[in-house]
C-alpha cells in the first residue's frame, strides 16, 4: 500500500485573529502545520508502511516559506517522503482537491488532515490507515459527545424552538486525519465539485462528500489530543498541553 497524505494548511485563520495565517502560527515553538506534518511522517501502519507523500495546501503568497518549513521535517523523516507544497483555493475543500490533483501514480491509500490539529498523535494516524487497509474504504476519528445536543427550527437572534433532543449515544465528533481509498475520495471530489463546492452547503469533512456518493463511512476511536485549533482560547490550551509526550 502507497500512502500519501494531504495537509490542509490555507486557511487564514478569521476566528483565531492572530496576525499570521493560522498554520504558520508558532506553538510550543514551531508552526502549527510543522506539528502536523511531523505527526503525519512518524506513524506507521501495522504492516509497516507509512507516508511516502506529503502534500501541503498553503497560501499563495506563503508557498516558498512553507516549503522551507517542511524540508527538514520531511528530510528527518524515517523513508523518503516527496513533499509537494500547493497553493490552496478559497474553500478547505477546493484546496483538498488541489491536493489531490498532486497525487503520484501508485498512491491508493490518501489521508487528509488538518494544520489545525496540530497534536494528533501518530498512533491516530496509524489506526485510520490499518482501517483503511483492513478494507473501510473511507475511515474517520470520532470521539464521543459529551454535550447534550438537541436540534432547532426557525427563530431569531433571540432565541429558536427545540424540534427535537438527538440521542446522544448515537453521535460522534469526527476529528482529522480521516483515512480514505484514492478511487473513492477522488470520485467524491469529482461528484461534490459539481454539486457543492462553491454553495454554503459545501461539506465540511471529506468524509461528507463520501458519504454522498454512497460510500460508507467507518468510524475509529479518535483522540482528545486531535483537537481543532480555531479560537485564541484553544491555541491557549494547545500550548499548555504541549508537553512534548506524543505516544
Ligand atoms: N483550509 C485550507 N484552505 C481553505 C480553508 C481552510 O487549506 N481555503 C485549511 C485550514 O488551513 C485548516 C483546515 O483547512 O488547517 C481547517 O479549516 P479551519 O479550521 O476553518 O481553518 P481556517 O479556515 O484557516 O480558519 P477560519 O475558518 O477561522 O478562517
Ligand atoms: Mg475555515
Amino acid at each position: 500500500m502507497t500512502i500519501a497524505a494531504v495537509l490542509t494548511a490555507a486557511g487564514s485563520g478569521s476566528r483565531l485573529g492572530h496576525a499570521l495565517p493560522k498554520a504558520v502560527v508558532p506553538v510550543a515553538g514551531e508552526p502549527l502545520v510543522v506539528h502536523a506534518a511531523r505527526a503525519l511522517l512518524a506513524a506507521h501502519a501495522a504492516d509497516g508502511s507509512r507516508v511516502t507523500q506529503l502534500v501541503v495546501t498553503a497560501p499563495e503568497a506563503m508557498l516558498d516559506e512553507v516549503a522551507a518549513l517542511l524540508g527538514p521535517v520531511v528530510d528527518d523523516a524515517p523513508e523518503d517522503v516527496r513533499l509537494d507544497v500547493v497553493g490552496g483555493g478559497r474553500t478547505r475543500q477546493e484546496s483538498v482537491a488541489a491536493g489531490l490533483s498532486e497525487l503520484e501514480d501508485g498512491v491508493d491509500v490518501v489521508l487528509v488532515h488538518d494544520a489545525a490539529r496540530p497534536f494528533a498523535p501518530p498512533a491516530l494516524v496509524a489506526r485510520v490507515v490499518d482501517a483503511v487497509h483492513a478494507g473501510h474504504p473511507a475511515v474517520v476519528p470520532g470521539l464521543p459527545v459529551v454535550d447534550t445536543v438537541k436540534r432547532v427550527g426557525h427563530g431569531d437572534a433571540a432565541g429558536r424552538p427545540v424540534v427535537e433532543t438527538v440521542p446522544r449515544a448515537d453521535l460522534v465528533a469526527v476529528q482529522t486525519p480521516q483515512g480514505f481509498d484514492r478511487d473513492v475520495l477522488e470520485r467524491a471530489h469529482a461528484v461534490g465539485w459539481g454539486r457543492a463546492a462553491h454553495e454554503a452547503t459545501a461539506a465540511s469533512d471529506d468524509a461528507g462528500l463520501v458519504e454522498a456518493t454512497g460510500v460508507a463511512v467507518w468510524v475509529v476511536p479518535g483522540d482528545e489530543r486531535a483537537a481543532k485549533v480555531t479560537t485564541a482560547r484553544d491555541l491557549l490550551v494547545a500550548q499548555a498541553l504541549t508537553t512534548g509526550d506524543r505516544a
